[in-house]
């Protein structure tokens, strides 16, 4: 018995020993290994009370927790001293200097195109024109025959499309294809709609054109529709996007589903019309093409030509876009550079 009580008492002289020479919170846990944990140096005693009698185990054990209930306490002690000293020496190497400038967060904001797309539709939508959802995979029937184009003729060269394996099927090459739709759901009401997104043209990629780009169609079908209704909207459009007091100009143009069918100028609002580098030094910004409907287009969508009548529009929103905020690249719209879309 007294061996084990010895050893015991030997033990506790050591480790005491050990653990107020320990300085660290790693040293105090190595400490831990050796002396408290399973296979430490305390157990390895405690192995020897099996051998010893019945009357002398429970003196013995009695001691041995004692013991060890003395080198925990011990350890805690220790433990809490040394994690205080830590804690202050973190403080003081991890200190935070609350006199630096803070660091700016930098913020998402709309797609340039999203901005864009978002005032003409605004513009438009104070004039009375709903939003009116088409798709960008379209019939050749949609994107081309029923808009005038037969097959065969020269104006589909216009447009260089992409097709899909599935005869008939292409990617819209503009929004007009909108038009025949929302005609065939609305005939024979009276329409007024905006038909916004993306088209597709298997092009050459140019300081002015993308294969692929957003356009915005506008669509006014009605009894009495004219002309001048198209100009007063077209005005309107224009000094709001572009500021007040611009003028409107029409110059003659082809497009098979409008007859009459021009090109619309607004006067450039950088120079006043004086003639910049945005506006080519003409003076005048082309903001879209436009006409009235075609009659075989009217028919096409279910609306008699003897009784209505209506005139169309159709915009490049990245063109509105690099007009009204002086980009000279449409390139730069769909590379993702944030110095550009930070700026514009
Ligand atoms: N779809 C034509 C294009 O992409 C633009 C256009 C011209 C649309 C005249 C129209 C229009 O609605 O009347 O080139």
């Amino acid at each position: 018995m007294s061996d084990i009580v010895t050893q015991l008492e030997v033990l506790q002289t050591k480790a005491t020993a050990a653990l107020s020479a320990a300085s660290s919170s790693a040293e105090t846990e190595a400490w831990h290994a050796e002396y408290l944990s399973r296979k430490g140096k305390l157990t390895t005693i405690l192995r020897g009370l099996g051998q010893l009698s019945a009357e002398e185990r429970p003196v013995v054990g009695q001691k041995a927790n004692v013991i060890k209930g003395a080198l925990e306490s011990a350890l805690q002690e220790r433990q809490a001293a040394i994690s205080s000293v830590e804690m202050m020496a973190t403080l003081d190497t991890d200190a935070v200097d609350v006199t630096l400038p803070g660091r700016p967060q930098t913020l998402g904001k709309l797609h340039p195109t999203t901005q864009a797309m978002r005032e003409i539709l605004a513009i438009f939508g104070q004039m009375g024109f709903q939003t009116y959802d088409a798709p960008e995979v379209e019939t050749d029937d949609n994107n081309f025959t029923l808009l005038n184009f037969p097959p065969g003729h020269p104006a589909r060269e216009m447009q260089d499309t992409f097709f899909t394996k599935n005869d008939g099927v292409i990617l819209r090459t503009h929004t007009s294809p909108g038009q025949i739709r929302a005609m065939r759901e609305f005939a024979p009401e009276p329409i007024r709609v905006m038909l916004p997104g993306k088209c597709y043209r298997n092009e050459d990629v140019t300081t002015r054109s993308e294969m692929m780009f957003y356009q915005v169609e506008g669509l006014v079908v009605g009894k009495n529709i004219t002309m001048s209704d198209l100009k007063g909207v077209m005005l309107n459009y224009g000094n709001q996007m572009y500021g007040n007091g611009r003028e409107i100009r029409f110059r003659k143009a082809y497009f098979p589903f409008t007859e009459p069918s021009v090109e619309v100028d607004v006067s450039c609002s950088l120079c006043n019309g004086d003639g910049c580098r945005v506006c080519k030094q003409t003076g005048w910004l082309e903001i879209s093409g436009a006409g009235m409907v075609h009659p075989v287009v009217l028919k096409n969508g279910g609306y008699d030509p003897a009784i209505y009548s209506g005139f169309a529009f159709g915009m490049g929103i990245e063109r509105q876009a690099m007009m009204k905020r002086q980009v000279d690249d449409i390139r730069y719209f769909y590379s993702n550079d944030a110095r550009f879309l930070d700026r514009v």
